[in-house]
């Protein structure tokens, strides 16, 4: 596949429209309570059937401290006594899940996210691992893909040999802006000693790859103060890198109302700074894999990407395509046979479930025939910015001309554009479309069409 990333200033302003992130279609904005616990089951009944590889998803929701912008869903709190209930609640919703799937299924691919994993001491680390290898069956290091997002602000050198011995071998280090004054700002204050610690133990303890997210658009940067920032995160060289775009909406995440909008770059260099990055990035050597992440070209993504392999879900992009996905702690969502389910997103209500010895989930949805083409055909562009036609024909019994002839339509402006090109045979993103995939994959998004006005989703820019 031809590599490379171009950047249109106009184009991307003409197209920027806000958009779902697609990590899930439908996404969650469609899910509904008549998909409950008894609907959840029954699909773990129809997913054991195929006998697919497990991925397990743990939200620990707790952080210490509130970064202004954070629109992850977390509890900010300095009690660290809120750990041991919310464990509690957690090992019985392992041992619930559990009962619902073959023990003879594997997991491939675990994950720790947040809210802050590492909030938790080395004690509850343990126990939290022990648990999970009680209730499942883990893959070995050298098939399992098992992660965990870390504020370095949170983790030293023995933290990340813990992580290591329980098995973990991929990370993702927040980092975000190593500027003081953004820093201050978004009331972030980590230094970059805290940051490069956390990853030199992480390379010492044979971590494979390690991630670090940094985001643009914060307050107070500028396209020279955020070049500093990334030269520093280049010069340690790390397998990924996530750049995320800083999408204000105080009206949905209360912490961004104590960021004040006058301090915010505006429009021109926010974009200013997306491309110095792109192209600081692709200089460094670095590959775009899409939606915002870049990874070294010999880092699993990028080979994956290459052989057309890769995959994209809840965790962002995998290379662990069949998983299903089981979801544990509040706010969670899994990915089973033909549903996606969620778990309930107050901790009260969340331990009421359990303690009352019920599966905390509360809505979902289950995905007709036409939900699961349309994702297919999304999930191939994000992941390797072209869908190959008749191989989607084949896969589903369908004539691609007359099935998408909506969405064809609506690409054909944008291949007049140079977004893409499409032929009998395929559908290939081109450079300059890529900023804009999800922009593209909206054209086959049943949903959007029956939506008028905002829909609460963030733009690229
Ligand atoms: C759950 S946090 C990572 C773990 C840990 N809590 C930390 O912050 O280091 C996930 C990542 O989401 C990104 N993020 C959070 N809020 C964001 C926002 N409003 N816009 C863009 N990225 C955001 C940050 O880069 C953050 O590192
Ligand atoms: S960015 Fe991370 S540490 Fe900061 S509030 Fe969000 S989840 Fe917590």
């Amino acid at each position: 596949m031809e590599q490379g990333i171009s950047f249109d200033l106009d184009l991307i302003r003409r197209y920027d429209q806000s958009g779902p992130r697609y990590t899930s279609y439908p996404t969650a904005v469609e899910f509904d309570e008549s998909f409950d616990a008894a609907a959840y089951r029954a699909a773990c009944e129809r997913s054991n059937h195929s006998g697919r590889p497990l991925s397990l998803y743990f939200h620990i929701p707790f952080c210490d401290t509130v970064c202004f912008y954070c629109a992850c869903n977390k509890i900010a709190t300095k009690d660290r006594s809120l750990a041991p209930p919310y464990l509690e609640r957690v090992y019985k919703e392992l041992a619930l899940q559990s009962e619902l799937v073959d023990k003879s299924r594997v997991v491939e691919q675990l994950h720790w996210g947040g809210g802050t994993p590492t909030f938790l001491s080395h004690a509850q680390l343990t126990e939290l691992m022990d648990a999970t290898r009680r209730h499942f069956n883990l893959a070995g290091d050298d098939v399992g893909e098992y992660s965990i997002e870390i504020d370095p602000r949170e983790a030293d050198a023995a933290g990340v040999a813990l992580l290591r011995r329980l098995g973990f071998n991929r990370m993702s280090l927040g980092v975000q802006d190593f500027d003081p004054r953004v820093q201050q700002a978004v009331n972030r204050i980590q230094t970059e000693a805290e940051t490069m610690a956390v990853l030199e133990a992480a390379r010492s303890e044979g971590f494979r790859s390690i991630s670090i997210d940094l985001i643009y658009g914060l307050p107070f940067q500028t396209p020279e103060s955020f070049a500093r920032t990334l030269e520093r995160i280049i010069a340690v060289d790390p397998e990924r890198l996530s750049v995320f775009n800083y999408a204000h909406l105080p009206e949905r995440f209360k912490p961004q109302r104590r960021i004040n909008e006058a301090d915010l770059p505006a429009p021109e260099a926010k974009l200013d700074i997306l491309q110095s990055t792109i192209e600081r990035l692709t200089e460094a050597g670095y590959v775009y894999i899409g939606m915002d992440h870049f990874a070294r070209p010999d880092d699993e993504l990028a080979r994956a990407q290459q052989a057309g392999t890769l995959y994209r879900n809840f965790q962002g992009y995998s290379t662990h395509a069949d998983c299903d996905l089981i979801g544990i702690g509040v706010t969670s969502i899994g990915k089973i046979d033909n549903t996606y389910g969620q778990n309930r997103r107050g901790l009260e209500e969340y331990y009421a479930d359990l303690d009352a010895g019920r599966l905390p989930v509360f809505r979902g949805i289950e995905l007709t025939r036409d939900d699961l083409i349309r994702r297919d055909m999304i999930t191939r562009l994000i992941c390797h910015f072209e869908l190959d036609i008749p191989s989607a024909e084949a896969a589903w019994d369908i004539r691609f001309d007359e099935y998408f002839a909506d969405a064809l339509m609506k690409l054909r402006d944008m291949a007049g554009d140079g977004l893409l090109e499409v032929d009998a045979q395929k559908i290939r993103i081109l450079p300059r479309g890529r900023l804009l995939v999800r922009n593209i994959c909206m054209a086959f998004d049943a949903y959007l069409a029956t939506k008028t006005g905002p829909i609460g989703f963030s733009k690229v820019i």
